[in-house]
């Protein structure tokens, strides 16, 4: 890939904070990433208004059309492909995949999650770190496997949890941190810097330890 672009699909079922960021960041002089198209789930989604006011592909797919899981994601994987794009990105893509999916696109699919994984995969994990009293939160990006919220990391950043803070309070911080790190894992991956090796993530062709890139702002 190095020379060339690197096209991105991304996918979402909401606010699309994150492909905004990703939006931005594809816009700095030299960026190898180019957002091919955005692809939501549901035709609400905050995300598509964000992808047509930068001239994006949009494209809607409705899960409640479909009978069932796998023939939502063999539609789903027909429309990506259509694009021919070299990274597909999940931004708040609020569904389970089928393996056959994850196994399609392996080594070429990302997701962002708002935890320190392996904790608190799944929902509310603002709360739930709350809860636990950790003195640290944060997000992760990582290569998607079979495995819900599963898959080897590539970059994660960690922020202190404060006294007084909320589920909002470090929700908004930690979307913060999430418009910082998913730009860097896209730019290593359109670089041809990062991929996913038999052991694991590999950045410049050694491997990342097993929290990923960890970043500290
Ligand atoms: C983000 O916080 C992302 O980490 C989370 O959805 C939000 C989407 O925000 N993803 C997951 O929880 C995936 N398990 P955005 O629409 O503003 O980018």
């Amino acid at each position: 890939m190095p020379g060339d672009t690197c096209d991105v699909v991304v996918l979402l079922s909401g606010s699309g904070s994150n492909l905004q960021a990703l939006i931005d960041s594809s816009a700095a002089p030299g960026s190898k990433v180019r957002v091919r198209a955005v692809i939501a789930n549901r035709a609400d989604a905050y995300g598509l208004q964000r992808a047509e006011a930068a001239g994006i592909a949009t494209a809607v797919l409705d899960h409640k059309g479909f009978d069932g899981r796998d023939a939502f994601d063999a539609a789903l994987m027909a429309l990506i492909d259509g694009f021919a794009p070299q990274l597909v990105v999940l931004a708040g893509f609020m569904r389970i995949l089928s393996g056959g999916f994850v196994r399609h696109y392996q080594g070429r699919l990302l997701n962002i999650h708002p935890s320190l994984l392996p904790l608190y995969k799944g929902l509310h994990t603002h709360q739930r770190a709350l809860d636990a009293g950790d003195a640290e939160h944060g997000c992760s990006v990582h290569f998607v496997t079979e495995e819900l919220d599963g898959g080897p990391l590539v970059v994660q950043a960690v922020i202190a949890v404060e006294p007084d803070d909320t589920a909002q309070s470090l929700a908004q911080r930690v979307h913060r941190q999430e418009h910082q790190i998913y730009p860097l894992a896209v730019r290593w991956f359109a670089e041809g810097r990062l991929r996913l090796g038999e052991e694991g993530a590999l950045l410049d062709g050694q491997p990342l330890p097993a929290s990923g890139h960890l970043i500290r702002p």
